[in-house]
């Protein structure tokens, strides 16, 4: 039997818990007990996740007698991300009367935990909540750090709030349902985290990282966990992103500039276009001696042996001319002063933010990638 690994974020009064382990959902109760021991609880997920985990959910609270106020069951997909659904779940909360000493559970994937985040954040100018990340992505990335966020017409996570959970319980037996695809997609974060901060962890997932996705538990909760860890610290360190945790978004530069050439559709799952954009990242990054032809030939094959797609042609409708993604870019929001701030890599576990790049070098690697 497998046990559970607790993780610390250490944020002074807002330090919290994150439970790794599988079967945590069983604990949710339990765990939630010290946390709510006047209140009730809400929890919001999506259609998906409500027809699979939601009655073990409210089954684990029934039994620790926390007093439940309703579920909020949203469509599963991205687009729920949105001022409307927010509205609604907005007033929906406060139609149950929810007060600040309740609390509300976010269970599902990034989206449930993002926009749940979010009305927590300003339902009666802040209420008390907790993440219970269903995919690996959520897992190991959206649910540990506080950032929430809905979408808007004119681009992704542009309205939101720093609101910290009060405990996150990730259950990485729950990850069995998750379709393959999700898996891997989640999988490529956990690429990215080793690769901007961790080269010992990049050497572990080169041997395990296969076997914790196919279903050895072992390996897995030793993979999230060491992912969480990562994550934790560089939070605890930079919490609004001023400085070291945008080296979070390597990769994601490139990548979203891929998302939204395809439309921010199934043609491209946020964590395939991570992937393709680690590998642009990595091979400016060796084209400008930063890394070894060595290093880069590491990082693809490991993306290859993990069935993770790597160039542009691996997306239906690729590649796409430079300028297009080079635009793409130019809108993004980590653009400062006109230019954008890459993410490159020195080593295998050694990231660092630059605005020097030659344009000439970017659209030929971004033609070739
Ligand atoms: N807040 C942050 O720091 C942060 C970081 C990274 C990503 N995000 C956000 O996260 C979102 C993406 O999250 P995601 O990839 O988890 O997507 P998601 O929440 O849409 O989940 C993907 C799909 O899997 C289904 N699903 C979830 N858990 C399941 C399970 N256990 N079994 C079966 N099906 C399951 C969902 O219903 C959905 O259809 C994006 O909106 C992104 O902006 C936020
Ligand atoms: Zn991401």
């Amino acid at each position: 039997m497998t046990g559970m690994s607790i993780v610390t974020v250490a944020l002074g009064e807002r330090t919290y818990e994150v439970v790794v382990g599988p079967g945590a959902l069983s604990g949710l109760g339990a765990r939630l007990k010290p946390l709510v021991s006047r209140g009730k609880v809400a929890i919001i997920t999506d259609e998906q996740v409500a027809a699979l985990h939601l009655a073990a959910a409210k089954a684990s609270l029934a039994e620790a007698g926390i007093g439940h106020l309703g579920d909020i069951i949203l469509p599963a997909g991205e687009q729920t991300k949105s001022f409307a659904h927010l509205e609604d779940v907005c007033d929906r909360l406060i139609g149950m009367e929810i007060e600040r000493k309740d609390m509300v559970v976010a269970l599902g994937g990034g989206v449930i935990g993002d926009l749940t985040g979010f009305a927590a954040a300003i339902v009666k100018r802040g209420l008390d909540f907790v993440q219970v990340p269903t995919t690996l992505l959520a897992q190991i990335d959206s649910s540990v750090g506080g950032k929430t966020a809905i979408n808007t017409k004119r681009g992704k996570n542009l309205v939101g709030a720093f609101h910290q959970p009060r405990l996150v319980l990730a259950d990485t037996a729950i990850l069995d349902t998750l379709p393959p695809r999700e898996l891997k997609a989640g999988y490529a974060e956990v690429v990215k985290v080793a690769l901007l901060a961790d080269g010992e962890f990049f050497n572990w997932l080169e041997k395990h990282g296969p076997d914790a996705l196919s279903g050895d538990m072992q390996a897995r909760v030793a993979m999230v966990s060491r992912a969480v860890m990562i994550k934790a610290e560089i939070v605890a360190e930079d919490e609004r992103e001023t400085g070291r945790r945008a080296l979070l978004n390597l990769g994601h530069t490139f990548g979203h500039a891929l998302e939204a050439e395809t439309g921010f559709s199934a043609r491209l799952l946020h964590g395939e276009s991570v992937s393709i954009g680690m590998v642009i990242a990595a091979t400016l990054s060796q084209r400008m001696g930063l890394i070894t032809p060595g290093d880069l030939a590491r990082i693809k094959a490991h993306l290859r042996a993990t069935g993770l797609k790597q160039c542009q042609a691996d997306i239906e409708g690729g590649p796409f001319p430079p300028e297009r993604l080079i635009a793409h870019m130019a809108h993004d929001k980590k653009v400062a002063d006109g230019k954008v701030t890459f993410i490159l890599l020195r080593g295998l576990g050694d990231a660092f933010t630059t605005r020097d790049v030659d344009p000439g070098l970017l659209r030929q690697v971004l033609a070739e990638t």
